[in-house]
């Protein structure tokens, strides 16, 4: 049996973004008949063992979302040996993601989230400390990036 294509997403506390990314993408994956592997990882342990943040699931929720049974979990090296594709929200967790991957070939799965996305704009801001418009602006983000990489995906599993 094929592995199934795999992918993490990751922020800092992996309380707001990546678990907003794992929801909705989840989501739009089922919608479009992929079968996949999705989680997400904090870079840091603030949160471990906690739900995603009241607000981002609210903001989520409302735009159809599940994100019941999520829990923070943090990165470990095996997640960089498990995953194809490793997703960072911001350029500060990318960077942290380059300088803890130990293995060099791995290196080639790290990328930004918004690389599936076309233009420019390489961060989904962290809305931890902001207000309301913050997580709509990281779900009007992530809703775009998913959207972009399922595509990318489906074109991946015509070529195998
Ligand atoms: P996230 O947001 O990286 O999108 O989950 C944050 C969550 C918690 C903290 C910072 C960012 N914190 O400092 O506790």
């Amino acid at each position: 049996m094929t592995k199934k294509p795999s992918v993490l997403f990751v922020c800092l506390g992996n309380i707001c973004r990546s678990p907003t990314a794992e929801a909705v993408f989840r989501h739009k994956a089922k919608q479009a008949g992929l079968d996949l592997e999705i989680d997400s990882v904090g870079t840091h342990g603030y949160h471990i063992g906690s739900p995603p943040d009241k607000r981002s699931r609210a903001a989520g929720e409302v735009r159809g979302y599940s994100f019941d049974g999520l829990k923070c979990r943090r990165l470990d090296d095996e997640d960089f040996a498990k995953f194809d594709y490793i997703l960072a929200m911001d350029s500060s967790n990318y960077d942290n993601l380059l300088k803890l991957c130990e293995d060099q070939d791995a290196k080639q799965k790290i990328h930004y989230f918004l690389d599936f996305v076309e233009g420019d704009e390489k961060e989904v801001p962290d809305p931890y400390y902001g207000g309301k418009q913050g997580f709509e602006l990281v779900l009007d983000l992530i809703e775009k990036a998913s959207d972009g990489l399922l595509k990318h995906l489906q074109s991946q599993t015509r070529k195998t």
